[in-house]
């Protein structure tokens, strides 16, 4: 099994799920996805990121991403923790939980780490463009719960990116300034894209403010 990389095409696959079979590029749709690992079913920390996932699913939404997660446990006890998901955490699932009992997403994805958490998965991050294209992947071991804040603020900068000549610098959130791409030096092409204006810190390190804004 090759590793996937950044800019590989996600595979696909189909599924069982707490929403019925899944054929995933089909399910994706012209969406984007995130595609996301829990360890197991009736675990404290994955609760909190269910919940917290679906709390969220008003921002998923209005960027145009599919949440869909996965645990290698089936889909009776993934319906049977999605009530637990509900109640403890004030929200409600609306979004699928693959049931990979037989771990064929998470060999198709290397999404167990056996030195580090055998026959489980780690809390593995895909998220793919709606060319079902890899664009960023997250890692964190079964005792850190992941930042779903970061997730969002990730695909702020990847939709920002893909759509301008702009790439967003370390912390950088929704409506802060940007950097251009060094690559982009015509002189034209500079004003008509950056009306407002820039500031050159160093020729390689120019900011301006969020173009689409
Ligand atoms: C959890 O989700 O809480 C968890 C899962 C596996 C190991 C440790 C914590």
């Amino acid at each position: 099994m090759a590793t996937l990389r950044l800019g590989d095409t996600a595979p696909d696959f189909v599924q069982d799920s707490t929403e019925g079979s899944i054929h995933f590029h089909e399910w994706a749709g012209p969406s984007w996805v995130v595609l996301f690992s829990h360890p197991a079913d009736f675990t404290p920390v994955c609760t909190t990121e269910l919940g917290k996932t679906a709390a969220l699913s008003g921002e998923f939404a209005r960027r145009g991403v599919k949440p869909i997660a996965v645990s290698v446990d089936p889909v009776d006890s993934h319906v049977k923790w999605v009530k637990d998901i509900n109640e403890t955490q004030s929200t409600t699932v609306n979004f699928p939980i693959l049931a990979d009992a037989d771990r064929k997403v998470a060999t198709l994805y290397d999404m167990i780490h056996p030195n580090a958490l055998a026959n489980a998965t780690v809390r593995s991050v895909f998220i793919i463009d709606p060319k079902k294209v890899i664009r960023a992947t997250l890692t964190y071991p079964a005792s850190t719960g992941r930042n779903f804040d970061e997730i969002l603020r990730v695909i702020d900068s990847l939709q920002l990116t893909d759509s301008h000549k702009v790439a967003t610098p370390a912390n950088w959130k929704d409506g802060d300034d940007v950097v251009i791409i060094p690559s982009l030096q015509d002189a034209g092409e500079l004003a008509q894209r950056f009306p407002k204006g820039f500031t050159v810190v160093r020729p390689y390190l120019r900011m301006t403010s969020q173009p689409n804004k």
